[in-house]
């Protein structure tokens, strides 16, 4: 693949794993040593401290969210600070997930790329679209409304420090991938409405595809044109099938 851009590929755990599994990951991920693509793997938080972050060569640590506030009477709640201090370098943001379970709106997703920016770590901002959506037709004023947002409290410079990933919400652990034409389709809308803000960022920013990426449809994605890597949910639980997949983008 001859792109330009970052290529990434990032392994959301979500809330599974255990510490038998953050062994064989890292391990795993040491001896596969895999070049050309920068792999990524975001654990529940509480993992962080046993991924030995500070030697990490092979691959970097995301988190999965990021507090609002900066520290203080937030029960439960994990700081951009804290995350860093523990070695991520990435930290997802705007997850479907999220958003419909935690009622995170297109503003809180916003605030949070801030708060991710100014801690010095990496948003992975995600956003995507229901079936639902899709199938009124509606598919092209939702993506806008969902990354106007971003570009609006954030500025479109810092999309620079940014990387955007496409996942529509009826392809997310259904086994239902979209076709690699879909996936360009929006990947090229997206790059082009960041243009319009800003020509150099839109060609230098990583946008991800997720939703059902599995070793054998990644190549077929990450293909196409204006898909520099993807955000795996249930293939990032194996080692086998993580690395098939990272392998795939290079
Ligand atoms: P699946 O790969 O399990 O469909 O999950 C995608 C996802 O939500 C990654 O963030």
């Amino acid at each position: 693949m001859s792109k330009q851009r970052e290529i990434i590929v990032a392994g959301n755990w979500k809330q599974n794993g255990s510490l038998a599994l953050v062994q064989e990951m890292q391990q795993g991920l040491i001896n596969e040593a895999i070049a050309g693509v920068t792999v990524v793997v975001c654990p529940p938080s509480p993992y962080f401290a046993s991924f030995n972050a500070t030697q990490l060569q092979a691959f970097s640590l995301g988190a999965q969210d990021v507090s609002l506030f900066t520290g203080g009477a937030h029960t439960g709640e994990v700081s951009g600070d804290m995350l860093a201090e523990f070695g991520c370098r990435y930290v997802i943001v705007g997850h479907s997930e999220r958003r419909n379970t935690h009622a995170e709106t297109n503003e809180v997703v916003a605030k949070k790329t801030k708060v991710a920016l100014s801690a010095g770590l990496t948003p992975i901002i995600c956003f995507g679209e229901s079936e639902q959506v899709r199938d009124d037709g509606h598919l092209f004023e939702f993506l806008k409304q969902q990354l106007e947002a971003i570009i609006v409290e954030n500025s479109v410079e810092s999309l620079a420090q940014c990387v955007l990933a496409y996942e529509p919400i009826w392809a997310i652990g259904t086994g239902r991938t979209a076709t690699p034409a879909q996936a360009q389709e929006v990947h090229a809308f997206v790059r082009a409405l960041v243009a319009g803000y800003d020509a150099q960022v839109a060609e230098n920013v990583s946008i991800l595809y997720g939703g059902s990426v599995k070793p054998d449809n990644a190549k077929s994605l990450f293909d196409q044109p204006d898909i520099d890597g993807g955000l795996i949910g249930g293939a990032s639980l194996s080692l086998q099938d993580f690395v098939a997949i990272s392998r795939a983008a290079i």
